[in-house]
């Protein structure tokens, strides 16, 4: 097994996107914070460090194209899929540089100059320390002052139950060499702890749940979330500590609902009355939730709006609704599955606000304003915590800057295509909220055919055929369906796309 610096090296990372590392995402937690935010219409710089292999990088160029973005990764296999993608996308705004953060924080190239917006995402914790700490030294270096900082990680002590797991994997990796194969050996050794009946698994029943889930998982997430030599997850008070020596100040999260401590029981809000120093707060309150991922954003050098500016530049904001009149009935429309548990919404308000929005875009001065409790005006605070789990949950969408659509939907069509072709990518571009949405291979392989003219019949056939050729059977609620079932479930698959996921992406520009 090869391990570069201790990390993980024998094969490439997943394909994946996150909203949460969006410039649309982080300006919001900025301006929520009273920083000022980048101007997301002018032509801002971002640069990923451990860019994997930059679908999501290359996501955000393509809703940005007025913005620039550079993506750094030290695997050759990474960076030759990112550029390859970029150019199959006509992306003009975008590089891909293959170096070692080591390297990086030692020398920034020439050509560096200052980001606005730099991202670490997945790093920290999976490197060793001395890695660990050229990723704040690099983002430091290339970050202008006031720009912001988003470094996520996995935390303790919600990891606290797999610790025993990764060192297993850890000991038969120094022993046998391979990564994929101390996979299997840990799993297999604590399937059988676990079928002896060992008290280890009763009194860490979180690392029953993460076995329980193992099976479901991508190898390539699994190999390198475990594999490497210098796995630890980490307490955000140290971590603030060591981003404080890069002059780095702790802003917020972008998981938007753990930015509001209101969300908290009342009974653990007076557990963190008490918690006045930052670092300590944050770790009492990973305590309090279990907390296992942070996604924490910092400012390099406090930008401060001041009163009147802040709250003008929130009220200005415009948002919008992503759910259909019916889904407003759901039970469980407005109940928000946060890391420390499901909270529910008050269910008049949001109905309310939601059937406000159902009439249009509204801007959240309009909506502070509106009397949706009955009796008056929702107090701005309340008002922007709601905003931030409806955010959050995918429920609404901020309005961007106008831009235009064209690359996104250029991006769009060729990952469909390149889905259809058995790519790995799960999401697309939308222009009209200046962030991503998830979608399923299927959707990808419909709206491929869509796009290509297909309609309902044709459409059948075609995702028939084409799961076919990638050799793909079809699956419902889990079970593989016989070859009597299939036509039924792929017509309704395809009903369902025409009926709602097809208009709603035109709606928010991700086709023309
Ligand atoms: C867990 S992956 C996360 C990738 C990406 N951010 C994502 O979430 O999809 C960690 C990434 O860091 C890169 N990496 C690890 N050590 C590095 C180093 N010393 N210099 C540059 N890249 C490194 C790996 O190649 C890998 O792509």
């Amino acid at each position: 097994m090869t391990l570069r610096h201790g990390y993980f090296s024998d094969q490439g990372y997943t394909f994946g996107a996150y909203p949460e590392t969006s410039p649309e995402r982080l300006s919001f937690v900025a301006l929520l914070l009273s920083q000022r935010p980048p101007d997301l219409g002018s032509e801002f710089r971002v640069l990923e460090l451990g860019c994997g292999q930059g679908f999501g990088l290359c996501l955000q160029a393509a809703l940005y194209p007025q913005a620039r973005f550079t993506g750094i990764d030290f695997r050759a296999e990474h960076i030759a899929h990112s550029r390859a993608l970029a150019e199959s996308a006509g992306l003009l705004n975008i590089q891909f540089l293959a170096a070692d953060f080591l390297e990086l924080a030692q020398a920034p190239p020439e050509s560096w100059g200052r980001f606005d917006i730099v991202i670490a995402h997945g790093i920290l914790g999976w490197v060793s320390p001395e890695v660990g700490a050229s990723v704040f030294a690099a983002a430091a270096s290339a970050l202008r002052p006031g720009g912001l900082f988003y470094l996520s990680y996995n935390t303790l002590p919600g990891w606290l139950g797999a610790l025993p797991f990764q060192h297993a994997i850890k000991g038969f990796h120094s022993r046998s060499g391979d990564g994929q194969s101390s996979l299997d050996a840990a799993i297999a050794l604590f399937r059988q702890l676990q079928s002896c009946g060992s008290p280890l698994l009763q009194a860490q029943p979180s690392l029953a749940g993460r076995l329980e889930g193992i099976s479901s998982q991508s190898p390539a997430y699994l190999l390198h979330e475990y594999n490497n030599a210098h796995w630890q997850p980490q307490y955000a008070d140290q971590v603030m500590r060591q981003a404080s020596e890069h002059e780095f100040q702790y802003l917020g999260s972008a998981t938007l609902p753990e930015t509001f401590d209101g969300l908290l029981p009342e009974a653990f809000r007076s557990v963190l009355a008490s918690c006045s120093d930052p670092g300590h707060h944050e770790f009492v309150r990973d305590l309090l939730t279990n907390q296992s991922f942070r996604r924490d954003v910092y400012a390099k050098g406090r930008d401060p709006l001041w009163n009147v500016e802040a709250s003008e530049a929130i009220e200005s904001l415009e948002v919008f609704s992503l759910l259909a009149d019916e889904d407003l009935e759901r039970a469980d429309v407005f109940n928000f599955p946060l890391s420390l548990g499901e909270v529910q919404g008050n269910r008049v308000w949001f109905l309310a606000l939601m059937q406000h929005l159902q009439l249009g875009p509204c801007r959240l001065g309009d909506l502070h304003r509106l009397p949706l409790h009955g009796d008056g005006p929702t107090p701005l605070p309340e008002l922007l915590q709601n905003i931030a789990l409806l955010l959050h949950k995918g429920s609404i969408a901020l309005s961007p800057p106008r831009r235009d659509p064209a690359p996104a939907q250029l991006f769009n069509r060729v990952i469909a295509a390149q889905v259809a072709a058995g790519a790995p990518y799960h999401a697309v571009a939308l222009p009209r909220s200046g962030n991503l949405m998830m979608l399923s291979d299927v959707e990808l392989m419909l709206l491929h055919a869509s796009l290509r003219g297909r309609s309902d019949e044709a459409l059948i056939e075609a995702l028939s055929a084409n799961l076919q050729t990638l050799g793909r059977s079809i699956q419902k609620d889990g079970q593989t369906l016989e070859a009597s079932q299939r036509h039924e479930e792929l017509t309704r698959l395809v009903a369902r796309f025409q009926a709602h996921t097809l208009p709603l992406l035109r709606r928010l520009e991700a086709v023309a």
